[in-house]
């Protein structure tokens, strides 16, 4: 596993070049295993699956394969890659949101769990085939994230079904002929609190107790998402997984005894947690310019690294082999927009050109989010496991840009 304050990152960047995205496998097998103990001692019929927006690299989806994960997908495109990564369908979960059409004939499969965003979604989906099994997403009013823009439920979120008209979609699909349900929720992403899980996991426990009471069904699954945080700065604490795993399952059972619904199995969609640590972007300075601040220019840029543009998200840095002379600096890409700033007033040891930049925790929602924004094209992708580095992703090319433009 790396250790970055032995780990000399110089030799990577040197055979592979920069930016790149470095990945360590052990530290992502090691969160693995961290989260799926504490499931499988509080709640035994826990799934785990694999979200894999968060990463999708295939060498990466190999490493959920190979520690008995399944995936969680948003799009055909995700699932493809879940295939091809080896995991079979009964192993996959799909969570859309405003989903088409053309979508749903593509996903649909008995094997896979379709957590569907809307009730339209359904009316589509049954155009297409009857379902075996349906599950919807709820939004139960209430959801936090680490920042506005990834909470996703309560009033301003544009995902799932409110939890006033759950009832309403469930019988919809029950008067279809539907007899098996699940239900899914996603409230925010990156929460580092215990009892918030607890509390959400209550509160769509008590959606499914009612909903199943009235029909008669009980869910075979309970989706409470995924959401749990990683520590992007140095005064935060790392989620108490061991905590989060008992108040959930306890949340759970109470529920069950409550309603006298059956334990369902209960499945989780962590991305973040899986993958954030496990990643590095390795950045080159090209010049430092003393203006009005001083501002260190790096070859990577909002288009390799877009979440501290995005969401003023903040990834902890610092210069390989270099540790004294600190000062303040403003680290920026070559983009021509201002919101391309790594971090204003970093204190890093005085940067020249030519120096590199590590940046920490950027596995998860890092790569996916690249794009090719002023000709500027994607980076490569190595991965680190049992000392041995491999590329797992060429870098973009100018040839592979101009393959998709028409004549
Ligand atoms: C439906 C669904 N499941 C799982 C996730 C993964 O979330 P995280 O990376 O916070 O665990 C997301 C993220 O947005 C999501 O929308």
């Amino acid at each position: 596993m790396i250790d970055i304050n032995k780990y000399d990152f110089e030799p990577i960047a040197k055979k592979y070049g920069t930016p790149l995205y470095l990945y360590d496998a052990d530290r992502i097998r090691a969160n693995i295993k961290r989260i799926k103990d504490a499931f499988e001692k509080y709640y035994p019929k826990t799934e785990m699956h694999y979200s894999v927006k968060a990463n999708n690299n295939i060498h990466i989806l190999k490493i959920f394969k190979e520690a008995g994960l399944g995936t969680d997908c948003s799009s055909p495109l995700e699932v493809k890659l879940s295939r091809i990564a080896g995991f079979d369908e009964k192993d996959i979960l799909y969570t859309g949101n405003y989903e088409s059409s053309e979508d749903i004939k593509a996903i649909f499969n008995n094997d896979i769990c379709i957590n569907l965003d809307d009730i339209e979604s359904f009316r589509k989906m049954i155009k297409i085939g009857k379902p075996d099994r349906i599950s919807f997403r709820i939004n139960p009013g209430i959801g936090r994230g680490g920042h506005e823009g990834i909470t996703t439920a309560g009033a301003d979120a544009k995902f799932g079904v409110p939890y006033e008209k759950a009832y309403e979609a469930y019988k919809e699909a029950y008067d279809a002929g539907i007899r098996r349900f699940g239900i899914h929720m996603m409230t925010g992403s990156n929460n580092l609190e215990p009892y918030y899980f607890a509390e959400i996991t209550d509160k769509l426990m008590n959606i499914a107790g009612r909903l199943f009471n009235q029909l008669g069904c009980a869910p075979e699954y309970v989706d409470i998402g995924g959401g749990y945080g990683v520590p992007y700065e140095d005064d935060e604490d790392p989620l108490n997984v061991d905590v989060t795993a008992k108040l959930i399952s306890e949340a759970l059972q109470e529920k069950c005894v409550k309603y006298n619904l059956p334990e369902p199995v209960l499945k989780l969609e962590p991305g973040r947690y899986f993958v954030a640590d496990a990643g590095y972007l390795l950045t080159r300075v090209i010049s430092v310019k003393k203006s009005y601040k001083t501002f260190a220019g790096v070859d990577a840029g909002m288009n390799t690294l877009i979440r501290p543009a995005l969401y003023g998200a903040k990834h902890r840095s610092f210069v390989n082999g270099k540790e004294d002379n600190k000062e303040f600096v403003n680290v920026c890409g070559r983009i021509c927009e201002n919101s391309d700033i790594f971090g204003q007033n970093m204190f890093l040891p005085k940067l020249e050109a030519g120096d590199l930049i590590v940046m920490r925790d950027v596995g998860a929602y890092g790569y996916v989010m690249a794009s090719s924004y002023n000709g500027r094209l994607k980076p490569a992708e190595v991965l680190i496991d049992a000392n041995e580095s491999r590329l797992i992703r060429r870098r973009e090319t100018d040839e592979d840009f101009l393959t998709l433009l028409e004549e």
